[in-house]
Formats: C-alpha cells, sequence, structure tokens
C-alpha cells in the first residue's frame, strides 16, 4: 500500500529553490535512504514531507500525502493528531524535537498518552520499556532528567525513543545516528530494523553504509533534486550518476586494493545559483557542452532505476 506520495515537492525559501521538485513515493514496509552532500536539501526535504518548513519557506506540490492525508491541506491540530502515530521524525539535532523544559519522562509519557487510552501507571512503563530498548543506562534514573542534563548521544537516544514509542506507520529519521558511537549505532539500527516490519522508513543520512544496511532503495540528492535513485545494491555495485560515484570512492573502507579515498573535486554549488544546465557539471569528469546548457531529466534506465544524466554509466 502507498503510504506516502510526493509529486513535484518543491520548498523555496527568498525565491530559491531548495528542494527542486522532486518526486519520492513509499510503501508500507519499504525503507528509503536519502544520502547527498551537506547543504542538498536532505533536510528541507524531510521537514517538507511532514509539512514543517520554517516560516521564510514556501512549500508547493502536486501531489503531497501521507496515509491518504493532503499534508499541505492540514492545519496544525490536524498535524499533531498525525504526528506520532501515523508519522514521526527523528530531528538530525535533538535540542529541535525536545522540549527543555519538560523531564524525558513527561515528554514520553504525554507522547503515549496522546495517542494510546491508558493510565499514567502503564504509560510510565512503556516509556521506560521505550528507554531500554535504545540502549539508555538506568532508565528510570533518566525519567526525571532534562534533556540539557543528557550528553548528546543520550539526547539522540531520547528523540529515538520519542519517535518509536506509538509505532507509527511512517518514520523520518535525519542523521539518527551521527551522534551516537559504534555499538549503540549498532543497537539503533537493529531497533529501527525491527519496527521496520510494520512500518516504513525514510533515513537521511552522509553514511552509505547505514543507508545500505537498513535500506531496499537509495536517492541520491544534489543541488535539491535527485540525481540517482536505485536499489541499494545495484547502486552500490553499479552506480549510474558521475556524482554518486564519486560519493563511493570517497567513502572509507577497509580494502587494502583500494588505499585511497578520491575526494570529489570542486566545491558544491551554492544553494542561491542557478546554473542552465546540470548542476553538478562544473565538478563532472564526463561533462560535455549539453550538460552545461541543458538540465537532465530524472529518467529510468532500467527496471527500478533512474538517473538525471546526459551520461551515465552503463548499469547493465
Ligand atoms: N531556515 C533556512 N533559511 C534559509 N536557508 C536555509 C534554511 N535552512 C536551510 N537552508 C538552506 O537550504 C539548503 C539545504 O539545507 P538542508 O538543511 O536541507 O541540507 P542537508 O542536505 O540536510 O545538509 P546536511 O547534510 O548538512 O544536514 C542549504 O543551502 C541551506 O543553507
Ligand atoms: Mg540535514
Amino acid at each position: 500500500m502507498t503510504l506516502l506520495s510526493a509529486r513535484n515537492l518543491t520548498v523555496e525559501i527568498n525565491a530559491v529553490p531548495i528542494v527542486d521538485g522532486i518526486d519520492l513515493d513509499l510503501a508500507s514496509g519499504e525503507a528509503l535512504g536519502i544520502v547527498g552532500e551537506s547543504g542538498s536539501g536532505k533536510t528541507m526535504t524531510a521537514l517538507a514531507l511532514i509539512g514543517l518548513t520554517p516560516p521564510a519557506a514556501t512549500i508547493r506540490a502536486d501531489t503531497l500525502t501521507i496515509a491518504g492525508n493532503d499534508v499541505l491541506a492540514l492545519d496544525p491540530r490536524q498535524r499533531r493528531a498525525l504526528g506520532g502515530s501515523v508519522m514521526s521524525m527523528v530531528f538530525q539535532d535533538p535540542m529541535t524535537g525536545l522540549n527543555p523544559v519538560r523531564s524525558i519522562g513527561s515528554l514520553l509519557i504525554e507522547a503515549i498518552r496522546r495517542h494510546q487510552t491508558i493510565d499514567a501507571a502503564r504509560a510510565r512503563q512503556l516509556g521506560l520499556q521505550a528507554l531500554a530498548d535504545v540502549g539508555i543506562p538506568d532508565p528510570v534514573a533518566r525519567f526525571s532528567a532534562y534533556p540539557h542534563e543528557l550528553s548528546g548521544g543520550m539526547r539522540q537516544r531520547v528523540m529515538i525513543a520519542l519517535a518509536l514509542v506509538n509505532r507509527p506507520a511512517l518514520i523520518i529519521a535525519d542523521e539518527p545516528t551521527t551522534a551516537l558511537d559504534a555499538t549503540i549505532q549498532a543497537q539503533i539500527l537493529e531497533l529501527m530494523r525491527a519496527r521496520m516490519r510494520d512500518a516504513a522508513l525514510i533515513l537521511i543520512t552522509h553514511d552509505l553504509g547505514v543507508a545500505a544496511e537498513l535500506c531496499g532503495r537509495i536517492a541520491v540528492m544534489y543541488h535539491g533534486r535527485i540525481v540517482e535513485e536505485a536499489p541499494v545494491a545495484d547502486l552500490l555495485a553499479r552506480p549510474a550518476h558521475p556524482y554518486t560515484c564519486g560519493l563511493l570512492t570517497a567513502v572509507p573502507r577497509f580494502d587494502p586494493a583500494r588505499p585511497r579515498l578520491m575526494p570529489i573535486p570542486g566545491a558544491p554549488l551554492p544553494a542561491s545559483e542557478r546554473l542552465p544546465g546540470c548542476a553538478f557539471a562544473p565538478r563532472c569528469p564526463r561533462a560535455r557542452d549539453i550538460c552545461r546548457a541543458q538540465v537532465p531529466a530524472l529518467a529510468e534506465i532500467a527496471s527500478g532505476r533512474k538517473v538525471a544524466c546526459h551520461f551515465p554509466e552503463a548499469v547493465a
């Protein structure tokens, strides 16, 4: 069943398209990874999907629905009613998502009782379990703590606990494990994988390895657009877009056969700058005249594989 559908989703700030006409589809049980350089528009895309962009931003879409709800038509009360149960977001900055004047326990109990008709004692039990699930030691002691009393990694885990506690149909997680050490990261990924059996996930990350662990499909963003979308194994084995190729050779790996990291030369184009052609052309080893003259459309090049490039790598 289609859970999320976005067509021609655009977010503009001061007439600059930060997200530039992207399409996304997600079915229940599916996990989509969104990767791409810092500033490529990943967070803004996530915020737009749940209708939570900053006040200066204008969101437009031909279609934007989550579980049949027209996201852009929701008023704040309706949006709150969906938050937590239908969709929930793990924010990149954990302080954004945690009310600083409320204890961890009261945040959890309130979130639980907003969606479940149970008494306070039972809600407390579920809240403590949610903290234990994300690997927080001594949940009883943490229950009365305030967000600023916790370390960054601990706050991140509280955010994840809050996002998962009502078992939402769609989880959007923006760099959920970046602040965590490797063992906790593995534990969180395992927890998210377990929850994925009955939910859909959009995972935004810099880390292609993390995306590959959890996601069936990956969308690669560059300069506000999706430049490649593919099943994860295909993308890793045979990337089609020169930017994706660059991204893969820039990932650190324990591979003695390939001892050197290959950074992508040049710098990303600032969001405020538009080119008549492909935004990656100035850094692209394959760029020719047409690349500088005409923006390539995202087109299907093989079953399930799309790329926005005039000269993609062969994938067959
Ligand atoms: N509130 C804002 N006002 C103006 N511009 C903004 C605002 N928030 C983000 N931007 C701009 O939008 C662009 C995309 O930002 P976004 O946060 O979506 O990037 P990102 O891909 O999530 O990057 P990162 O990997 O660093 O988290 C950037 O150029 C950023 O400067
Ligand atoms: Mg971001």
